[in-house]
């Protein structure tokens, strides 16, 4: 089936509630097996230097608790190198970070930071970590991506997802991410998309046939407030489905 559109569901706010009050409940590891059950195929989750949501130990049970492969969301900083080359996630996504922002705000700048980005992807992908970089859906940030060794890209749809539905800006935020996926597809990098999906941005994006893998997080973790988090999952799962019928297999 290679036109199977994967959906890795970031289990972040989950622990961002817990943390709230500095206990074990919700416990995002618990969220992670139902989002399993759920028909989920990967889990995600962003340990931040701030430790704002996921803790180190959450990254460790969801290694050993948990039958889905893990995505580990990092900045490039030696600290999270370190971290990763220890639990040895089935993934690894580097983000930009900054302390102060109060989600991912925008792609990593692999222009720019190719040098150390190179040696970055280099030792996680020694290691049997397949490496990702999150992008703008910018052709040069995607050529760049390749040449250092990335396996995968994964677009920032946040622009797409912003966007005024009606003005016309999302259809053009929407055309730059299908050229961007339809350029990674013929340089030979996997493409993935993620960031501010829900119920009615998803459509579009999941039938962009490329692409391989969404990853979604905050909006399911609200909606399973009033859905229930397997319920929320199952709809997000049909709603790609109907988005991928009757688009030819790429
Ligand atoms: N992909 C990446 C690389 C992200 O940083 C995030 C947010 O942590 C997501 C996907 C998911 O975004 P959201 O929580 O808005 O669905």
């Amino acid at each position: 089936m290679s036109n199977f559109l994967r959906l890795g569901v970031n289990i972040d706010h989950v622990a961002t509630i817990r943390n709230t009050r500095g206990g074990s409940h919700p416990d995002p590891v618990r969220a992670a097996q139902l989002a399993a059950e759920a028909g989920a195929n990967s889990i995600t989750a962003h340990l931040r230097e701030d430790r704002r949501h996921i803790l180190d130990n959450d990254i460790t049970r969801i290694n050993l608790e948990v039958d889905l492969p893990l995505n580990l969301e990092m900045a490039p900083t030696e600290e999270m190198l370190k971290i990763a080359l220890e639990h040895k996630p089935f993934a690894v996504c580097m983000v930009p970070e900054k302390r102060r922002e109060r989600t991912t705000e925008g792609g990593l700048d692999v222009v720019g930071g190719r040098g150390f980005l190179k040696d970055y992807v280099a030792q996680l992908a020694d290691a049997g970590i397949r490496v990702s970089l999150f992008v703008e859906p910018e052709l040069d940030q995607i050529s760049t991506a390749a040449e250092i060794g990335a396996a995968v890209v994964e677009l920032h749809t946040g622009k797409y997802c912003d966007a005024v539905p009606d003005a016309g800006s999302r259809e053009k935020e929407l055309l730059s991410i299908s050229k961007a996926a339809d350029f990674a597809q013929n340089i030979g990098i996997e493409c993935h998309a993620g960031h501010g999906l829900g119920f009615d941005t998803v459509k579009p994006i999941a039938a962009i046939g490329v692409i391989k893998e969404l990853n979604v997080g905050h909006f399911l973790i609200g909606e399973a407030v009033f859905l229930g988090l397997g319920n929320a999952i199952k709809h997000f799962r049909t709603l790609m489905n109907e988005a991928r019928e009757n688009i030819p297999e790429r």
